[in-house]
């Protein structure tokens, strides 16, 4: 579902509050080239994820979804010159374009795109010790959610921030559909937040360039 009137308000948020800039602009120009889909956040949510990791004041982020690296752009560019921000992406072809886009924003100092199945990069950051992260940003395969916020949970520390988009889907999330494996991920992914001790969550909607979504926020508390 998309609303003229949405894409007119996000046009003029980014405009006015979030614009774009070359390394930006290039890495979607990048992206599309390459014929990736056109699945980035949108900029303004760039720019949330942005002020969320220095709002955190995030030294370390584990991002899980790379495509062409928009998202992984507005993330490191939130971090410390020594700061440490890893994507895990499964098509090795999106992880060469991000490598680009992220060279090219200046950002490969700080970032590492990793190729694979998270569920197999995962357990390889725990056995590295790689942990904790400030924040995490979920944006894969929306199935695996649950599973992806039990490994954020244990690559994580008391304080750190889980961020998981896409949790709306036009609101399909309230009509349980066990043929969508998003849907049910999706689902099982509230209930196992909502029986966490560690986490305190909240989800908002979402309106604008990218239909009618959402995303999910938590804290780990201990
Ligand atoms: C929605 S896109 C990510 C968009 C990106 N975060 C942004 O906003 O710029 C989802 C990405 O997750 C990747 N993906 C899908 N399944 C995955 C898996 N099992 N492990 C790692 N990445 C996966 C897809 O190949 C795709 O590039």
């Amino acid at each position: 579902m998309t609303n003229p009137q949405w894409n007119a308000v996000d046009t003029y948020f980014t405009e006015t509050i979030a614009p774009a800039d070359e390394a930006l602009t290039a890495a979607l120009a990048g992206s599309a080239a390459a014929g990736l889909p056109e699945i980035a956040v949108a900029p303004n949510q760039g720019k949330l994820l942005h002020l969320l990791a220095r709002i955190q004041g995030a030294r370390s982020i584990l991002e899980i979804g790379t495509l062409g690296g928009y998202s992984t752009i507005w993330l490191a560019r939130a971090l410390p010159t020594d700061g440490r921000l890893i994507s895990l992406e499964y098509d090795p072809a999106h992880a060469e374009v991000a490598r680009t886009n992220i060279a090219r924003a200046g950002l490969d100092k700080i970032v590492e795109v990793r190729t694979g199945a998270a569920l197999d990069s995962l357990p390889q950051l725990e056995a590295e010790g790689a942990g904790p992260f400030d924040l995490f940003f979920i944006d894969a395969d929306k199935v695996n959610n649950p599973r992806y916020v039990e490994w954020a949970l244990k690559l994580s520390r008391p304080g750190s921030v889980i961020v998981v988009d896409n949790v709306v889907r036009g609101g399909r999330i309230t009509a349980p559909d066990p043929d969508d494996p998003a849907i049910t991920g999706t689902r099982e992914l509230f209930e196992l937040v909502a029986a966490e001790p560690r986490l305190d969550a909240t989800a908002v909607q979402t309106v604008g360039a990218k239909g009618y979504d959402g995303l999910l926020l938590a804290r780990v508390i201990g």
